[in-house]
């Protein structure tokens, strides 16, 4: 990843913190007992706390400092067409053409949770269908499974998300704010001079953590009445680094006064759900937070039915949930979300899962260029053996760049036999497969693919927006790949007052709705309803015209270069089938 680390262990600075040592002891030893979090995690050379992102036994860099990955990008220049848009219109779009709404906008809204429009529907559904077309049906090797939200408590604590599955946290005891330690920064300010503090500020990083931190910092200059130049560069740490001293003098960023914010403390991000009638400890349960741990709770009865033979996949869509301390950058980190995760089983020996895993990695990078992801915004970045936990062999994101910066968007881990060997001890049922080809029992290794198909969405969009000039008229279009368009064919009649267009033009609208999501417009000029339908990224729009009822031909008008071609109407559905179904 090019941009620093936003998430980080926090064990040194907390364990500095004595304040809060016997609850770190308890959570310490809590992690160190359950051995693991999520993918490849755990506790990883006296590092306590992860998050959710330190699934696969990566170690966070603290943010600040040199990053501890091998990177490779794709395109490693910093800015490239990328910086030619924002968030602030990525997300305008989606409001704007009712891809994404905020959840419980009438309401004010409710952070973290997305509903999505009739075109973010359509678009969320052809990622979905289509990775499931080229995962599962289209490969020998691959079955589906569809496994239940709520489980069993006893598969969190043998997974280790119980006891491990942890942000590190901030409170503002005075405006109730609550911050992820490691997304909130402090620096003393200090004179060049003498050496003299004059005081410490917050903040968080909206971009530009060192511009920003300079303007507070003259501020607090100026505020303070002092005399004399500020020493730069400001040594900016996170909160998980502050000592309890400094903890007193750095100010909450929602007050500006010190002495309100707490120590970081673990978070859970599990949600919490009672089952049946009694809502005591007994009745607990989670919201998973992930689909993998479904997976392996049915290895054997996938294999066992499905005959299957290792090497093997099961592969699952399906809603996770967790209760992200800071939901940010719009449905890029959000409570509820979907992903799209396969457990690849293979043979245990050592030299067996390097192949698979290179594939896996590959196969992952050539389906999302296939679907429009743009290669030139896609890096991928491999996690150091150092960092890894104890029983995963590799990990490899492939990360994508946001307006906000590069971060993973897929995730691809060889985690050895650790998830099916805790279920096994954990429950007492044996999780071995048998190999009839040379009469061997083993518990299988896995390899790990697993994206989020709410980030993919972000990415997608990311990939595909752009803004030119049609006639001297600014145009926002979405270059969307065919197969992903929420709307494949736009379908216009050119006039409306006269019925033989109308009936031509509708007869060719409902041939195509049954094979295809169309949309008919009649309203407006028809360089209008072509700019409607760019905007919604319909990659072809019919227009039927007066020539039509002569020649049967119609005037078909391709999105990204507008060429206007003429079709005969028998040839739509070839030509529509090639484009969209390639
Ligand atoms: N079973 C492995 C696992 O869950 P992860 O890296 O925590 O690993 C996998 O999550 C993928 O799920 C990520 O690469 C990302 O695409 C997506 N994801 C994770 N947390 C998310 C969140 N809060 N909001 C949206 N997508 C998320």
């Amino acid at each position: 990843m090019v941009g620093p680390k936003r998430r980080t262990s926090f064990v040194f600075a907390v364990l500095m913190l004595s304040i809060t040592r016997s609850f770190i002891a308890s959570a310490f030893s809590n992690v160190q007992n359950a051995g693991f979090l999520g993918r490849g995690g755990g506790q990883i050379r006296g590092r306590v706390f992860r998050t959710a992102e330190q699934r696969r036994g990566l170690v966070r860099t603290p943010s600040r400092a040199p990053p501890t990955k091998e990177l490779l990008v794709a395109s490693p220049d910093e800015d490239t067409t990328v910086s030619t848009y924002n968030m602030e219109d990525i997300v305008n779009v989606c409001k704007r053409r009712g891809f994404v709404f905020q959840s419980s906008e009438i309401y004010n809204g409710f952070n973290g949770f997305y509903d999505y429009g009739p075109l973010g529907v359509e678009l969320k559904n052809n990622i979905k269908q289509r990775w499931w077309r080229d995962m599962v049906h289209s490969r020998d090797d691959m079955v589906g499974l569809d496994s239940s939200i709520i489980a069993s408590p006893r598969v969190w604590e043998a997974s280790g998300h119980v006891a491990g599955f942890v942000d590190p946290m901030v409170d503002c005891r005075v405006s109730k704010l609550r911050y992820r330690a490691d997304q909130l920064f402090f620096t003393k300010v200090e004179l060049q001079e003498d050496g003299e503090v004059i005081g410490y500020i917050a903040l968080l990083d909206s971009g530009d953590l060192h511009g920003e931190a300079r303007k507070l910092a003259e501020k607090l200059k100026k505020r303070t009445g002092k005399e004399g130049t500020i020493k730069f560069p400001l040594d900016i740490k996170d909160m998980t680094k502050a000592t309890v001293a400094e903890l007193a003098l750095i100010p909450s960023p929602a007050t500006g006064e010190p002495g309100s914010l707490t120590p970081p403390r673990a978070f859970n991000l599990m949600f919490q759900t009672s089952v049946g009638a009694l809502a005591d400890a007994s009745s607990t349960a989670f919201l998973r937070p992930e689909t993998a741990q479904g997976i392996f709770t049915n290895f054997k009865n996938v294999q066992s039915t499905g005959r299957v033979k290792v090497p093997f996949g099961i592969a699952q869509i399906g809603k996770a949930f967790r209760n992200e301390i800071t939901p940010r950058n719009f449905i890029f980190r959000s409570r509820e979300f979907e992903q799209m995760e396969i457990e690849y089983f293979i043979p245990p020996e050592e030299e067996v899962w390097p192949d698979f895993y290179n594939k896996w990695i590959e196969t992952a990078w050539q389906w999302l260029t296939s679907i429009g992801m743009r290669e030139d915004l896609m890096g991928r970045e491999v996690h150091l053996k150092g960092d890894l936990a104890h029983y995963a062999k590799a990990c490899t994101d492939i990360v994508f760049r946001f307006p906000f910066g590069q971060v993973e968007l897929q995730g691809i881990a060889a985690r050895g036999d650790y998830d099916l060997t805790q279920h096994q001890t954990s429950s007492g049922k044996s999780m071995e497969y048998f190999d009839e080809s040379n009469k061997r029992r083993y518990v299988p290794h896995v390899i790990e693919p697993s994206i989020g198909v709410d980030r993919l969405f972000l990415a997608l969009i990311c990939s595909a927006y752009a803004e030119d000039e049609i006639e001297g008229e600014k145009r926002v279009v979405l270059k969307f790949h065919p197969s992903m368009a929420p709307i494949k064919v736009g379908v216009f009649p050119l006039v409306k007052n006269k019925p033989e267009i109308m009936e031509k033009a509708r007869a060719i609208y409902d041939q195509l709705k049954h094979r295809y999501n169309v949309f008919w417009d009649v309203s407006g000029a028809i360089g209008r309803r072509y700019r409607r339908m760019d905007e919604a990224g319909t990659p072809f729009c019919i227009t039927v015209d007066f020539d039509t009822l002569e020649d049967d031909s119609v005037t078909v008008r391709e999105r990204d270069s507008t060429r206007q071609t003429r079709m005969k109407v028998g040839d739509l559905l070839a030509f529509f089938d090639k484009e969209i179904n390639g």
